[in-house]
């Protein structure tokens, strides 16, 4: 990768969005001089082959399945929960991995997905005005002075759930749950009930007598690991540049550096200006990173990004997050993929329905259909049916706990019943049962892709 004269600091003589001002400059370094001294929280190996498997998805040969909370809160960090998002992930590459019959590259938003670029800086309440809640990595959601300040102390705060969480994610996905014995196991309660769950139990049941055979033929869990464990990769929006710079370490087995917050990194759509500080940052880190693709990039911006995020044409090193709208996303998206297909460029399209897909309702709370979900990932494929290009993958917020934060779905979660259990901290996620709807229509999308 053509990185001669990047430098970490780089980013800081740039344009930067979304950053917070910092009241008290001598408390920022602080934090800084001590994220630097703090052990990674990955290995650049663990990101150089997260980045191999992206290569396979590029050219058809996998599929990538992202997702976790919008924003992950302190309030909210228990085992409970993190083991609930990851079970409806594992649940939902299951019925991938069966009816796509294609590995499954499964990547948490989870680990470090702290930090919100908002629409507003500011918010009012009451007559009151303060500043937006920008992510618990940077001030707190509750509508006081105090707690909207950005406070950098909360960078280690994030640093440290991050670690306990990524600990937590390794056992699960190395230390027996993951194991495939247990997809009964992996059943939530509220989903226990219904058409889905007898879907979801059949296949389990399929997949059980695959592994009985398996088993006859001397394949177990305990001579294939690949039965016992999975490999289960981080990800989030690397927005507080001081943060990620912080965590940026030099690997010493390659001589390139990475940035050590997570496995995945991604820009987002409101901070990917081509000459800003954001992208000056993400060029010169080796991890496979994203690239959040709204209705307003053009082709010839589309273009300018790749060449200074991928110069090298390195298969897996970019993926392109597509979030267009359901509305948008036909007329938006072929002169994109015609304009990369053609300039040669390896990446990984994958398909966010959720946030261009967002509404307030008269009660004003921010909610998603998940009918236009399901429309937009429809149309997604058709399109890359269309252009001969691979769909590789879906990106999407969503969380085990049974919440009532998108509309619509096997619960068919009305207007009214929003308030019931809206728990989000920032956008609303799919819950347990919309997103196994979901991977089963992916499921059903991947087996036509594979006969047609
Ligand atoms: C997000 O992924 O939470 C987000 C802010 O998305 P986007 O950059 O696509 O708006
Ligand atoms: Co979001």
């Amino acid at each position: 990768m053509a990185t001669e004269a990047w430098t970490r600091e780089e980013w800081r003589s740039r344009p930067a969005r979304h950053l917070p001002t910092y009241s008290d400059p001598a408390a920022l370094r602080r934090v800084e001089a001590e994220l630097r001294t703090v052990p990674p929280l990955v290995f650049a190996g663990e990101a150089r082959r997260l980045q191999q498997a992206l290569a396979k998805v590029s050219t058809g040969g996998g599929f990538l399945l992202q997702g976790g909370d919008c924003a992950e809160s302190f309030a909210d960090f228990n085992a409970n929960t993190i083991r609930d998002t990851f079970r409806v992930i594992l649940q939902m590459a299951v019925v991938l991995t069966f009816g796509g019959a294609l590995p499954v590259v499964k990547v948490g938003r989870m680990g470090g997905q702290f930090a919100k670029p908002r629409s507003a800086p500011t918010e009012t309440k009451g007559g009151l005005t303060l500043p937006a809640y920008c992510g618990d990595m940077i001030n707190g959601p509750d509508f006081t002075a105090e707690t909207r300040r950005p406070d950098p102390g909360r960078m280690l705060q994030a640093y440290h759930q991050s670690a306990a969480t990524l600990n937590l994610l390794r056992a699960f996905a190395q230390g027996g749950y993951a194991d495939l014995h247990r997809v009964h196991q992996w059943t939530l309660d509220f989903i226990t009930n219904g058409p889905q769950w007898e879907r979801y139990g059949g296949l389990c049941d399929r997949i059980g007598e695959t592994l009985d055979f398996m088993a006859a033929c001397g394949l177990t869990s305990d001579t294939a690991p690949q039965i016992r464990e999975t490999d289960f990769f981080t990800s989030h929006e690397a927005l507080l540049l001081p943060y990620e710079e912080a965590l940026t370490r030099l690997d010493s087995t390659s001589g390139a550096w990475y940035c050590c917050s997570a496995h995945m990194l991604w820009i987002g759509d409101r901070t990917r200006q081509v000459d800003g500080a954001h992208v000056a940052f993400l060029r010169g880190v080796h991890n496979p990173i994203g690239v959040k693709v709204g209705p307003s990039m053009t082709a010839e911006e589309l273009l300018r990004l790749c060449a200074v995020l991928d110069p090298d044409h390195e298969p897996g090193r970019l993926t392109l997050i597509l979030r267009m709208g359901e509305d948008q996303i036909e007329t938006r998206l072929p002169p994109l993929i015609r304009a990369v297909r053609e300039s040669g460029w390896p990446v990984v399209w994958v398909c966010d329905p959720m946030h261009a897909n967002t509404v307030k309702t008269v009660h004003g709370f921010k909610t998603r259909s998940f009918d236009k979900i399901l429309a937009e990932v429809r149309r997604y494929f058709a399109i890359h049916r269309a252009e001969g290009t691979h769909p590789g993958g879906v990106h999407v917020e969503l969380t085990g706990q049974d919440v009532t934060e998108c509309l619509g779905g096997p619960q068919a979660i009305t207007e009214a019943g929003l308030a019931e259990r809206y728990h989000t901290f920032c956008d609303p996620r799919l819950n347990a049962s919309q997103a196994l709807e979901l991977a089963f229509l992916l499921a059903e999308r991947l087996r036509r892709e594979r006969r047609a």
